[in-house]
């Protein structure tokens, strides 16, 4: 898809220069999934770059709780978007990771900009990096399998209602970037 109107180039995955720490823990990203129809994005914190199953293979990795309205869709769609935005949609960012898209359209509340990628899943267009990433291999968080360090995690107050995260691997089919 040519989103060069929205001042975003095509890129290769493996040119990809942001830090995959910092552009998860520190920036965060928006996850988007759906269709046309309907959509829904969260925002996370937890995420992953890097490769696997194949000659560089570019993967990313995202945790989903099943308590969270997005997961729906990540579920039912073949693929979902990593969307990173630049620092001052922070209070947007804020807003799409404390308020459920099951109670309030939070697209349109958000005032965020959105397109939809060739293989139809769904974009915001701010962004300054966008992957499009195809669902590779999904597995949820087994309790019983945490190192001494994560055993209480979802014990811990701020995990008060939150399920165990399905680990989404998406393949980067396509990516791209702000100059
Ligand atoms: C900074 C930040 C990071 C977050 N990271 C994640 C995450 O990695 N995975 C997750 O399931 N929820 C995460 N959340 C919580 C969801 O974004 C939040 O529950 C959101 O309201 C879910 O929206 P939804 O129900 O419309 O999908 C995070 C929230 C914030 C504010």
């Amino acid at each position: 898809m040519d989103f060069s109107g929205y001042g975003l180039k095509r890129k290769n995955p493996a040119d990809i220069t942001d830090n995959p720490i910092t552009m998860f823990s520190r920036d965060w990203a928006l996850v988007a999934a759906g269709n046309r129809e309907r959509f829904n994005a969260l925002t996370v914190a937890w995420g992953a770059l890097g490769t696997a199953w194949g000659n560089g293979r570019p993967l990313a990795i995202i945790f989903v709780s099943p308590s969270r309205f997005t997961h729906e869709f990540l579920e039912r769609e073949k693929g979902f978007s990593i969307n990173v935005l630049p620092v001052e949609f922070r209070k947007i960012m804020g807003y799409m990771g404390s308020r459920s898209g099951r109670d309030e359209d939070k697209i349109a509340e958000s005032g965020l900009e959105y397109a939809f990628t060739e293989r139809e899943t769904p974009v915001f267009t701010q962004s300054r990096l966008i992957l499009n990433c195809e669902k590779i291999y999904s597995h949820t968080i087994e309790r019983d399998r945490f190192g001494e360090t994560l055993k209480s995690v979802y014990a811990a107050p701020v995990f008060k209602g939150v399920d165990p995260h399905t680990v989404y691997f998406g393949e980067i089919t396509d990516c791209w970037a702000r100059d």
